[in-house]
C-alpha cells in the first residue's frame, strides 16, 4: 500500500429539493483537508448529511459546487469509469448495510473487489485468509454470506478493507447492531488502518466511539468543524 494520501474539499455545497422548504442545504461551502493518518468524525442527527458527505468524497454523488481533490486529482471531474477506478483503488467501505456478494464465499468476498479491478497478485488467497484471521473469521472462509450473522458479515467487510489496503476509509455507522466484542474488533482494525496511513472518515452514534482517537469533528447539523 502506498502510504500517503491527501483529501481536500474546496467550497463544497450540496442541497436537496424539499417538499416544504424549496431546497434544504446539507453542505454549505465546506472546505477541509485531511492527510494520511487523519481521523474525521461526522456528527449530527439523523438526516443531517453524514452519508451524503461520504457519498460526495467517494464520487458516488456530485456536489452542486466545489471540488474534491484526492492526491491532487479532482474526483468530481472524472468520467464514470474513472470514478469507478478511483473507488476500487482508493476507497474502503465499511457501511452499516455492508454489501457482501451473496453468490461468493467469505474468502472470495475478501478479494473480489481487487479481482474485478484486475489487481490480484501472487499469494492473494493466503493474504485474504490472514485478513479474515485478523477479524476472527478464518474458520468461516468457505461459507456463504447468507450463513453468517450480522456481526460476522461486518467483520468480513472489514477484512476486505484490510486486504485491499485502500487509503480512504469510509465507515458509516460501522458498529451499529454489533455486539461488544465485534464492535471492539472493528474499532481496533480502523485504528490500525489509520496508523498504516489511511485517512479515516467515520460516523457513529455508538458512545464507545467517544473514546476513539479523533483528530477532527465535523458537525453536519451546525456546520462547525472543530
Ligand atoms: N438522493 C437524494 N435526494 C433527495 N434527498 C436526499 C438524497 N440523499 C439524501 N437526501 C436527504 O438529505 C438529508 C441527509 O441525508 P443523509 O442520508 O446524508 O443523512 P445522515 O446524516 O446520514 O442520516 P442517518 O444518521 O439517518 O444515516 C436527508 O434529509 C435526506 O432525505
Ligand atoms: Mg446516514
Amino acid at each position: 500500500m502506498e502510504q500517503t494520501a491527501r483529501l481536500e474539499l474546496k467550497n463544497i455545497s450540496k442541497s436537496f429539493p424539499s417538499e416544504t422548504a424549496g431546497r434544504i442545504d446539507i453542505l454549505k461551502d465546506v472546505s477541509l483537508t485531511l492527510e494520511s493518518g487523519c481521523v474525521l468524525r461526522l456528527a449530527g442527527a439523523s438526516g443531517s448529511g453524514k452519508t451524503t458527505f461520504m457519498n460526495i468524497v467517494s464520487a458516488l454523488m456530485p456536489p452542486d459546487s466545489g471540488s474534491v481533490l484526492f492526491n491532487g486529482t479532482d474526483i468530481t471531474r472524472l468520467s464514470e469509469s474513472g470514478k469507478d477506478r478511483f473507488r476500487a483503488e482508493n476507497v474502503g467501505y465499511i457501511f452499516q448495510t455492508f454489501n457482501l456478494l451473496s453468490p461468493y464465499s467469505v474468502v472470495e468476498n475478501v478479494y473480489a473487489p481487487l479481482a474485478f479491478a484486475g489487481k490480484l497478485s501472487g499469494d492473494y488467497r493466503k493474504r485474504a485468509m490472514q485478513a479474515l484471521d485478523r477479524v476472527e473469521m478464518a474458520e468461516f472462509a468457505d461459507k456463504l454470506p447468507y450463513h453468517l450473522s450480522v456481526g460476522q458479515r461486518q467483520r468480513v467487510a472489514i477484512a476486505r478493507v484490510l486486504f485491499a489496503g485502500q487509503r480512504l476509509i469510509l465507515a458509516d455507522e460501522p458498529t451499529a447492531s454489533l455486539d461488544g466484542h465485534s464492535s471492539g474488533l472493528v474499532r481496533e482494525v480502523l485504528l490500525e488502518l489509520s496508523r498504516q496511513g489511511a485517512i479515516l472518515i467515520f460516523s457513529s452514534h455508538d458512545t464507545a466511539f467517544d473514546l476513539f482517537r479523533t483528530d477532527m469533528t465535523f458537525n453536519l447539523e451546525t456546520g462547525v468543524i472543530s
